[in-house]
Protein backbone atom coordinates (compact mmCIF):
# COMPACT_ATOMS: atom_id res chain seq x y z
CA UNK A 1 0.00 0.00 0.00
CA UNK A 2 1.00 3.61 -0.77
CA UNK A 3 2.16 5.55 2.11
CA UNK A 4 0.45 8.56 3.15
CA UNK A 5 1.44 12.08 5.29
CA UNK A 6 -1.41 13.76 6.27
CA UNK A 7 -0.82 17.46 7.46
CA UNK A 8 -3.60 19.49 9.42
CA UNK A 9 -4.53 22.22 11.26
CA UNK A 10 -7.49 21.42 13.27
CA UNK A 11 -10.67 19.02 13.58
CA UNK A 12 -8.98 16.55 11.75
CA UNK A 13 -12.19 14.75 10.05
CA UNK A 14 -10.40 14.79 6.62
CA UNK A 15 -7.80 13.18 7.86
CA UNK A 16 -10.36 10.65 10.17
CA UNK A 17 -12.17 9.90 6.79
CA UNK A 18 -8.47 8.67 5.23
CA UNK A 19 -7.93 6.64 8.28
CA UNK A 20 -11.47 4.94 8.49
CA UNK A 21 -10.90 4.09 4.32
CA UNK A 22 -7.64 2.41 4.79
CA UNK A 23 -9.58 -0.16 7.23
CA UNK A 24 -10.43 -1.64 3.93
CA UNK A 25 -7.22 -3.49 3.34
CA UNK A 26 -8.13 -3.05 -0.52
CA UNK A 27 -7.54 0.81 -0.18
CA UNK A 28 -4.50 1.59 -1.82
CA UNK A 29 -3.06 3.88 1.00
CA UNK A 30 -2.83 4.25 4.71
CA UNK A 31 -1.84 7.16 6.70
CA UNK A 32 1.55 6.22 8.40
CA UNK A 33 2.17 10.06 9.71
CA UNK A 34 0.44 13.04 10.51
CA UNK A 35 2.01 16.47 11.40
CA UNK A 36 0.05 19.45 13.08
CA UNK A 37 1.67 23.09 13.27
CA UNK A 38 -0.93 23.65 16.00
CA UNK A 39 -0.50 22.04 19.25
CA UNK A 40 -4.01 22.18 19.89
CA UNK A 41 -5.38 20.14 17.49
CA UNK A 42 -8.15 17.78 17.74
CA UNK A 43 -6.36 16.34 14.70
CA UNK A 44 -3.66 14.77 17.11
CA UNK A 45 -5.99 13.01 19.20
CA UNK A 46 -7.23 11.00 16.31
CA UNK A 47 -3.94 9.90 14.93
CA UNK A 48 -3.14 8.95 18.35
CA UNK A 49 -5.95 7.39 18.96
CA UNK A 50 -4.81 5.05 15.82
CA UNK A 51 -1.69 4.82 16.80
CA UNK A 52 -0.72 6.61 13.96
CA UNK A 53 2.95 8.69 15.15
CA UNK A 54 2.08 12.40 14.94
CA UNK A 55 4.66 15.58 15.30
CA UNK A 56 3.72 18.84 16.43
CA UNK A 57 6.11 21.46 14.22
CA UNK A 58 5.12 24.87 15.16
CA UNK A 59 6.10 27.55 12.47
CA UNK A 60 7.07 29.69 15.31
CA UNK A 61 9.65 27.62 16.42
CA UNK A 62 11.52 28.41 13.62
CA UNK A 63 13.53 31.15 12.09
CA UNK A 64 12.36 31.11 8.53
CA UNK A 65 9.87 28.98 6.45
CA UNK A 66 12.44 27.23 4.89
CA UNK A 67 13.90 25.62 7.90
CA UNK A 68 10.03 24.79 8.85
CA UNK A 69 9.51 23.61 6.02
CA UNK A 70 13.08 21.36 6.19
CA UNK A 71 11.75 19.88 9.13
CA UNK A 72 8.58 19.22 8.10
CA UNK A 73 10.09 17.29 4.95
CA UNK A 74 12.58 15.44 7.30
CA UNK A 75 9.64 14.19 9.12
CA UNK A 76 8.07 12.70 5.45
CA UNK A 77 11.08 11.52 4.31
CA UNK A 78 11.63 9.21 7.21
CA UNK A 79 8.63 7.54 6.88
CA UNK A 80 9.02 7.47 3.25
CA UNK A 81 5.66 9.13 2.75
CA UNK A 82 4.35 8.21 -1.39
CA UNK A 83 1.35 11.49 -1.12
CA UNK A 84 1.53 14.40 0.84
CA UNK A 85 -2.44 15.36 1.90
CA UNK A 86 -3.42 19.04 3.09
CA UNK A 87 -6.42 18.24 5.35
CA UNK A 88 -7.00 21.14 6.67
CA UNK A 89 -3.57 22.82 6.92
CA UNK A 90 -3.79 26.56 7.09
CA UNK A 91 -0.34 27.60 6.21
CA UNK A 92 0.61 28.54 2.48
CA UNK A 93 2.78 25.65 1.65
CA UNK A 94 6.51 26.92 0.35
CA UNK A 95 9.38 25.85 -2.28
CA UNK A 96 10.96 23.63 0.30
CA UNK A 97 7.98 21.30 0.24
CA UNK A 98 6.88 21.21 -3.19
CA UNK A 99 10.36 20.63 -4.59
CA UNK A 100 10.70 18.29 -2.27
CA UNK A 101 7.81 16.59 -3.46
CA UNK A 102 6.43 17.25 -6.86
CA UNK A 103 3.30 16.98 -7.76
CA UNK A 104 2.68 14.73 -4.61
CA UNK A 105 1.44 16.96 -2.78
CA UNK A 106 -2.47 17.35 -2.71
CA UNK A 107 -5.32 19.99 -0.55
CA UNK A 108 -9.12 19.27 0.05
CA UNK A 109 -10.44 23.28 -0.20
CA UNK A 110 -14.43 23.60 0.75
CA UNK A 111 -15.48 25.91 -2.46
CA UNK A 112 -15.77 24.56 -6.26
CA UNK A 113 -12.50 26.12 -7.36
CA UNK A 114 -11.85 28.35 -9.13
CA UNK A 115 -14.38 30.44 -6.77
CA UNK A 116 -13.96 31.52 -3.42
CA UNK A 117 -9.88 30.39 -2.48
CA UNK A 118 -8.34 31.47 0.55
CA UNK A 119 -9.99 31.53 4.14
CA UNK A 120 -13.30 30.87 4.80
CA UNK A 121 -14.49 29.70 1.74
CA UNK A 122 -17.52 28.29 2.31
CA UNK A 123 -18.96 31.54 4.06
CA UNK A 124 -17.27 33.46 0.58
CA UNK A 125 -19.79 31.53 -1.14
CA UNK A 126 -22.61 32.10 1.41
CA UNK A 127 -22.59 35.36 1.08
CA UNK A 128 -22.02 36.09 -3.00
CA UNK A 129 -24.94 33.93 -3.20
CA UNK A 130 -24.26 31.02 -5.22
CA UNK A 131 -26.60 28.34 -5.82
CA UNK A 132 -24.36 25.22 -5.99
CA UNK A 133 -21.20 25.37 -4.24
CA UNK A 134 -18.97 22.04 -3.11
CA UNK A 135 -15.47 21.21 -2.61
CA UNK A 136 -11.76 20.65 -4.76
CA UNK A 137 -9.20 18.47 -4.27
CA UNK A 138 -6.22 19.81 -6.27
CA UNK A 139 -2.34 19.43 -6.99
CA UNK A 140 -1.08 22.00 -4.80
CA UNK A 141 1.46 24.41 -6.35
CA UNK A 142 3.16 28.03 -5.70
CA UNK A 143 0.00 29.77 -5.29
CA UNK A 144 -3.03 29.66 -3.16
CA UNK A 145 -5.25 27.22 -3.68
CA UNK A 146 -4.42 27.36 -7.31
CA UNK A 147 -3.12 23.82 -8.61
CA UNK A 148 -4.75 20.98 -11.10
CA UNK A 149 -7.74 19.94 -10.09
CA UNK A 150 -7.77 16.37 -9.55
CA UNK A 151 -11.25 15.91 -8.30
CA UNK A 152 -15.02 17.91 -7.19
CA UNK A 153 -18.17 17.52 -5.39
CA UNK A 154 -21.25 19.75 -5.62
CA UNK A 155 -23.94 20.50 -2.92
CA UNK A 156 -27.53 22.94 -3.25
CA UNK A 157 -27.17 26.28 -1.13
CA UNK A 158 -30.47 26.61 0.48
CA UNK A 159 -31.81 29.95 0.95
CA UNK A 160 -32.40 28.82 4.70
CA UNK A 161 -28.76 28.32 5.11
CA UNK A 162 -25.92 30.11 7.42
CA UNK A 163 -22.52 29.48 6.41
CA UNK A 164 -22.16 26.87 9.27
CA UNK A 165 -24.92 24.46 7.64
CA UNK A 166 -23.72 25.11 4.15
CA UNK A 167 -19.58 23.84 5.84
CA UNK A 168 -20.99 20.95 7.36
CA UNK A 169 -23.44 20.00 3.91
CA UNK A 170 -20.14 20.68 1.75
CA UNK A 171 -17.78 18.76 4.78
CA UNK A 172 -19.57 15.40 4.43
CA UNK A 173 -18.76 15.62 0.48
CA UNK A 174 -15.02 16.44 1.66
CA UNK A 175 -14.84 13.09 3.46
CA UNK A 176 -16.01 11.35 0.23
CA UNK A 177 -14.09 13.22 -2.24
CA UNK A 178 -10.72 13.18 -0.09
CA UNK A 179 -10.69 9.52 -0.06
CA UNK A 180 -11.80 8.74 -3.54
CA UNK A 181 -9.24 11.50 -4.86
CA UNK A 182 -6.24 9.68 -3.48
CA UNK A 183 -7.49 6.34 -4.50
CA UNK A 184 -7.37 8.18 -7.75
CA UNK A 185 -4.31 9.35 -8.09
CA UNK A 186 -2.57 6.27 -6.68
CA UNK A 187 -4.38 3.77 -8.65
CA UNK A 188 -5.07 5.02 -12.48
CA UNK A 189 -2.37 7.01 -14.82
CA UNK A 190 -2.56 10.93 -15.17
CA UNK A 191 -0.64 13.13 -17.25
CA UNK A 192 -1.14 16.97 -16.39
CA UNK A 193 -1.60 18.92 -19.66
CA UNK A 194 -1.48 23.05 -18.68
CA UNK A 195 -4.06 22.87 -16.17
CA UNK A 196 -5.74 19.74 -16.87
CA UNK A 197 -5.10 16.64 -14.81
CA UNK A 198 -6.11 14.22 -17.68
CA UNK A 199 -6.45 10.47 -16.09
CA UNK A 200 -5.68 7.85 -19.41
CA UNK A 201 -8.30 4.95 -19.79
CA UNK A 202 -6.33 1.83 -19.57
CA UNK A 203 -6.49 -1.45 -21.49
C1 LIG B 1 -12.12 21.56 5.72
O1 LIG B 1 -13.37 22.14 5.41
C2 LIG B 1 -11.10 21.87 4.64
O2 LIG B 1 -11.65 21.84 3.34
C3 LIG B 1 -10.70 23.25 5.02
O3 LIG B 1 -10.61 23.22 6.43
C4 LIG B 1 -11.50 22.23 6.94
C5 LIG B 1 -10.72 21.27 7.78
O4 LIG B 1 -11.58 20.36 8.42
N1 LIG B 1 -9.46 23.63 4.44
C6 LIG B 1 -9.16 24.87 4.08
O5 LIG B 1 -9.91 25.81 4.23
C7 LIG B 1 -7.77 25.03 3.49
N2 LIG B 1 -7.53 26.40 3.15
P1 LIG B 1 -10.99 19.06 9.11
O6 LIG B 1 -9.82 19.51 9.99
O7 LIG B 1 -12.12 18.53 9.93
O8 LIG B 1 -10.53 18.11 8.04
Amino acid sequence: RKRLGVLVSGRGSNLQALIDASKDENYPAEVVVVISNNPSAYAIERAKRENIPVFVIRREDYKSKKEYEEKIKEVLQNFKVDLVVLAGYMKIVGKTLLEAFPNRIINIHPSLLPSFPGLEAQRQAWEYGVKISGCTVHFVDEGIDSGPIIGQRAVPVYDDDTPATLAERILQEEHKLIVESVKKILTEDFEIIGRRVVFKKRG
